[in-house]
């Protein structure tokens, strides 16, 4: 599949975004090590915090159904400028893979392309983990 393919699947994820207190609607279309794509959207809710961005929505999804190795995510906004994931969302994507892409589309269809560990490129918080683990063991 090409880059444009899933920002195109990633687009009309974004139609069943639930924003309506931003008004902001994000789409996403992740990629798996076997292929399959699966799509997520942007849940929002009247208790702020629990908003979910589109990209966790995508990895919850394909995490519950079975995947947990990722090659791409493709997100797609209708702002002007490029949709980034947020921290919280390279952190969870970053649970699964050590550096996947990330592509994000623009309003006006242009798109960047960024490795993950560019985007995120120390987190220790899983090692720390581990070693807390064996720690208690
Ligand atoms: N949002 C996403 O879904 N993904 C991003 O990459 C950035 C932000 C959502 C969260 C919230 O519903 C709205 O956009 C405004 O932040």
């Amino acid at each position: 599949m090409t880059d444009k393919e899933l920002l195109s699947m990633a687009a009309e994820a974004a139609e069943n975004a639930y924003a309506p207190y931003s008004g902001f609607r994000v789409g996403a279309a992740l990629e798996c090590a076997d292929g399959s794509v699966f799509l997520g959207c942007n849940v929002e809710n009247a208790s702020f915090g629990d908003t979910l961005c589109a990209e966790r929505t995508a990895v919850v999804k394909a995490v519950s159904e079975g995947r947990r190795e990722f090659r791409r995510i493709a997100v797609s906004a209708s702002s002007a400028d490029y949709c980034l994931p947020c921290g919280s969302c390279l952190q969870v994507l970053r649970e699964f893979s050590e550096d996947m892409e990330i592509l994000s589309a623009r309003g006006d269809g242009h798109y960047v392309s960024y490795k993950l560990r560019a985007l995120l490129p120390r987190v220790s918080i899983k090692g720390e983990m581990e070693g807390l683990l064996r720690q208690s063991e």
